[in-house]
């Protein structure tokens, strides 16, 4: 860990190359409501039920997964500090378990606060070098403790959070629900993601784009909007315009069910609510494919 008032090394090639053991997933959409705090407690509880280690960053500074989790949004540290000591506070010392800690088993989450809001501006007083490394040192500390990581972001791909979490991660999904906006968000992070893959992180692969929620269509507009998901796209962001492949993963549909909406009030997984819920079952196959390709 660096010691208080040092500056994050910028990452060699060959650390940026480094293979890393636990896998650390980020959920992201350039667009806030599209599903993605739902994918990440979902995905969180089934990696759960298999016996894997689980801790959720919430990189949101509406603190939403932090809320569900553990019902409050008040807490003395929090990632922020995390990250704008440069080091000096690690993610353990922040990481509490959820509120229905019974249910979870052994999740941890690191929870988020509104002062994150403030990360770019405090980490340019602390004259911190590599603001983009600052989640991936964190986490490297705690590698050893946790199997998955699952990183929950706010709807904004363009912030140092965002890049934080891409720089950190070994995979990213693309949560989606129908809305076009939601849909328009896809390619949008896809061009910033690659950029991000080419020159932070060599190794962060896109699993794909999740629709989260698909919902209560008829028969022509669920062909146009699962059309609509289908194949190479255009992203424009930041004065850039690319042709991106969104990668839908069409087999991994979550079905609109109001249990989903129902557990994350109360603060649990879909299928600790309700084992036999379509979304319950939608998230299993999802795990399926995420941990065997399958
Ligand atoms: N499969 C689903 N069926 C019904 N409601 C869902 C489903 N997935 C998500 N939702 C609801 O949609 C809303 C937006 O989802 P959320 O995960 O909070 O989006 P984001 O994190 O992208 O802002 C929430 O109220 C959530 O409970
Ligand atoms: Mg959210």
């Amino acid at each position: 860990m660096p010691a208080k008032g040092k500056t994050v090394k910028k990452a060699s090639n060959k650390e940026v190359s480094k293979k890393k053991a636990t896998r650390v997933i980020t959920i992201t959409n350039n667009k806030g409501g599209s599903t993605k705090t739902a994918v990440c407690l979902n995905l969180a509880g089934e990696f759960a039920r298999r016996g894997l280690k689980v801790l959720i960053v919430d990189l949101d500074m509406k603190s939403c997964c932090t809320y569900y989790m553990t019902g409050t949004k008040l807490f003395k540290k929090s990632i922020f500090n995390v990250l704008a000591s440069d080091g000096v506070i690690s993610l353990l010392d922040i990481c509490v378990p959820p509120k229905n800690k019974e249910l979870w088993g052994s999740v941890l989450i690191a929870p988020c606060t509104s002062n994150i809001r403030n990360l770019s501006v405090s980490v340019e007083a602390l004259a911190i070098e590599n603001p983009s490394f600052l989640l991936e040192k964190a986490i490297e500390d705690t590698n050893k403790y946790f199997d998955i990581i699952l990183i929950d972001t706010a709807g904004d791909i363009l912030t140092l959070e965002a890049t934080n979490a891409l720089v950190a991660s070994t995979d990213y999904i693309i949560a989606t629900d129908t809305s076009k906006l939601s849909r328009l968000g896809i390619p949008e992070t896809r061009v910033v993601a690659d950029e991000i893959t080419k020159k932070l992180n060599k190794n962060l692969r896109f699993l794909g784009t999740v629709l989260g929620r698909y919902n209560k269509p008829n028969v022509e507009s669920k062909q146009a909007s699962l059309k609509a998901l289908d194949g190479p796209q255009y992203g424009m962001i930041g004065g850039q315009k690319k042709k991106v492949d969104i990668k839908f993963l069409s087999d991994h549909i979550v079905p609109d069910d109001s249990k989903v909406e129902e557990a994350q009030e109360k603060g649990v997984a879909t299928y600790q609510l309700d084992p036999s819920s379509p979304a319950a079952r939608a998230y299993k196959k999802l795990v399926d494919h995420i941990l065997l390709g399958v």
